[in-house]
């Protein structure tokens, strides 16, 4: 495993720490490497009405747009499950619009990592034709 690698997972540990889930108690943490080498965190912001509540690799996309950053290589989800955790089918969506060849690498409580291409997750993902 690289430095780098480390060094990101370290980042969303630290993310982790953050999440709010008193519902679920599925803590999730979120590090999204922009491809200018900056790195924008995330946590789970869960909702009394469930429905609204965001995932961890929701709020690192919009922390990282809020500070105009749109292009990522990687993100690192870490959570308290006993297996690595892949985004859920939203958060696949919303990680396409910005980054189709986003590599994700997922982290059990254990340390157990997965890792996957984003457009293997999500093949042929959904995007309005827009001059960005
Ligand atoms: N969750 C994430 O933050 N990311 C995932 O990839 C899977 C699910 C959150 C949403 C909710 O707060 C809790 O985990 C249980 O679904």
């Amino acid at each position: 495993m690289s430095l780098g690698e480390d060094q990101l997972i370290q980042k969303a540990r630290d993310a982790q720490q953050h999440a709010y889930a008193p519902y679920s108690r599925f803590l999730v943490g979120a590090a999204l490497l922009a491809k200018d080498g900056r790195i924008f965190l995330g946590c789970n912001v869960e909702n009394s009405t469930l429905g609204a509540t965001l995932c961890a690799e929701r709020t690192a996309v919009a922390n990282a747009v809020c500070h105009g950053v749109r292009h990522f290589s990687k993100i690192v989800i870490v959570s308290n499950s006993d297996d690595p955790v892949m985004p859920c089918g939203i958060c696949r969506s919303v990680l396409f619009e910005f980054a189709p060849d986003l590599e994700i690498i997922a982290v059990s409580s254990s340390g157990q990592i997965e890792k996957m291409k984003l457009g293997d997750l999500y093949p042929k993902g959904f995007r309005l034709n827009s001059e960005k």
